[in-house]
C-alpha cells in the first residue's frame, strides 16, 4: 500500500483496504509509542502548516504531538492569525504553503475550501474538521471500535443527535466503507442529506454495511454496539438555533433509557467536546436560558464504564499520526 502524496480530504475517497491500512498503521505506531520506540526518524526535519479557522483542543494537539513524534516542525495558524480568504485567496494561500512546508492541515467551513487548498497546494492535505466531514476523527473511531470489539464488519453503530452535519455524514460514511451497519436515530429534520446517504448506500451495496434512517428511538437503539453522539450546535452556528435544536433533538438525548435499550454490550462514542453538565461556560448559559442541565449525553451515561471517549480522544494521536507517515 502506497498512500504517498495523497490527500485526506473526506472518507468517501478512501478505499476499505487504504482506510483498513492507516487503521492497521495507527494501531503499530501506538504500540510502538506505548513501548518507548522512538519514530522520530520517519520525517526529520520536516514542516507542517496547521490552519485553525475554528478553535480546537484535540485536533490540534494530536497534530502537535504526532509531527513531534515523526521528528517534524509545525508552525499554528489560529483563526484570527492569517489572511485566508479575508485578504488572501485559498488558491494563492495554498501555492505560497505549498512552497513552504510538507504538508498541510486545515480545519474550517465549507469542504470546498479544503477541496482548493488540496487542489493548488502541491503537498498532502488533511482535512482537521469542515462542515461537512471530520474524517482523522472517524478514523480514531474506527480504531477504537476495533479496538474494542476486534473487528469493525457487521458493527451496528447509532448515531443520535444531528445527523446533517460533519459527525453524521462521515460515519456513516466510514462505515459504509468498513462493512458496518449505520443507523441516524433522530427527528426526521435532522436527517442526513439525501445525496450523502445516496453515496454511502451505493458503497454499501458492495460492502454488506446498511444505512438505515428512523425516528424512532427503540427501533434505532435496539441492539446497537456502538451509540454515537455529537453537540446538538456546531462550531460557526448561531446561537439562535439553541432553541429549535433542544426541541427536536432532546428526544434523541443518550441517556441510560437508551443505553439500556441497545444492551450491555454497547459502548457510548462521542468525538467530544461534550456538554453533559454545567462545568463549562455555554453549558451553564444554556441551563440558565432553557432550563436544562445536560444535552446530547447525561452525565450519568458519559462517566459510565460503557464510555470510551477519552480512549477515542487518545486515538486521535495515533491515526493522525498515520495519515501523516503514511502520505508523506
Ligand atoms: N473532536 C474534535 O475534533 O475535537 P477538537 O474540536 O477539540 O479538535
Ligand atoms: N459537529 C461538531 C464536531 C466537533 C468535533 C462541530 O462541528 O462543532
Amino acid at each position: 500500500m502506497n498512500l504517498k502524496g495523497r490527500n485526506l480530504l473526506k472518507i468517501l475517497d478512501f478505499t476499505p483496504e487504504e482506510l483498513t491500512y492507516l487503521i492497521d498503521l495507527a494501531a503499530d505506531l501506538k504500540e510502538k509509542k506505548k513501548n518507548g520506540i522512538s519514530t522520530t526518524d520517519h520525517h526529520t526535519g520536516k514542516n507542517i502548516a496547521l490552519i485553525f479557522e475554528k478553535t480546537s483542543t484535540r485536533t490540534r494537539c494530536s497534530f502537535e504531538v504526532a509531527a513531534n513524534d515523526l521528528g517534524m516542525h509545525t508552525t499554528y495558524l489560529d483563526p484570527s492569525g492569517s489572511q485566508i480568504g479575508k485578504k488572501e485567496s485559498i488558491a494563492d494561500t495554498a501555492r505560497v504553503l505549498g512552497r513552504l512546508y510538507d504538508g498541510i492541515e486545515y480545519r474550517g467551513f465549507d469542504q470546498s475550501i479544503v477541496e482548493d487548498l488540496a487542489r493548488y497546494a502541491g503537498v498532502p492535505v488533511w482535512n482537521g474538521l469542515t462542515n461537512q466531514s471530520h474524517p482523522t476523527q472517524i478514523l480514531a473511531d474506527l480504531l477504537t471500535i476495533r479496538e474494542k470489539f476486534g473487528h469493525l464488519e457487521g458493527i451496528k453503530m447509532t448515531y443520535m443527535g444531528d445527523a446533517r452535519y460533519n459527525m453524521a455524514n462521515s460515519l456513516m460514511a466510514g462505515c459504509a466503507k468498513m462493512g458496518m451497519h449505520f443507523t441516524a436515530c433522530t427527528s426526521k429534520n435532522y436527517f442526513p442529506d439525501a445525496d450523502v446517504v445516496d453515496q454511502c448506500r451505493a458503497v454499501a451495496e458492495q460492502t454488506g454495511a446498511t444505512i438505515t434512517l428512523t425516528d424512532n428511538v427503540e427501533e434505532g437503539v435496539k441492539d446497537a454496539d456502538v451509540i454515537y453522539t455529537d453537540v446538538w450546535v456546531s462550531m460557526g452556528e448561531p446561537d439562535e438555533v439553541w432553541e429549535e435544536r433542544i426541541r427536536e433533538l432532546s428526544p434523541y438525548q443518550v441517556n441510560a433509557a437508551a443505553m439500556k435499550l441497545a444492551g450491555p454490550q454497547a459502548i457510548f462514542m462521542h468525538c467530544l467536546p461534550a456538554f453533559h453538565d454545567l462545568n463549562t461556560e455555554i453549558g451553564r448559559k444554556i441551563s440558565e436560558k432553557f432550563g436544562i442541565n445536560e444535552m446530547e449525553v447525561t452525565d450519568e451515561v458519559f462517566e459510565s464504564a460503557q464510555s470510551v471517549v477519552f480512549d477515542e480522544a487518545e486515538n486521535r494521536m495515533h491515526t493522525i499520526k498515520a495519515v501523516m507517515d503514511a502520505t508523506l
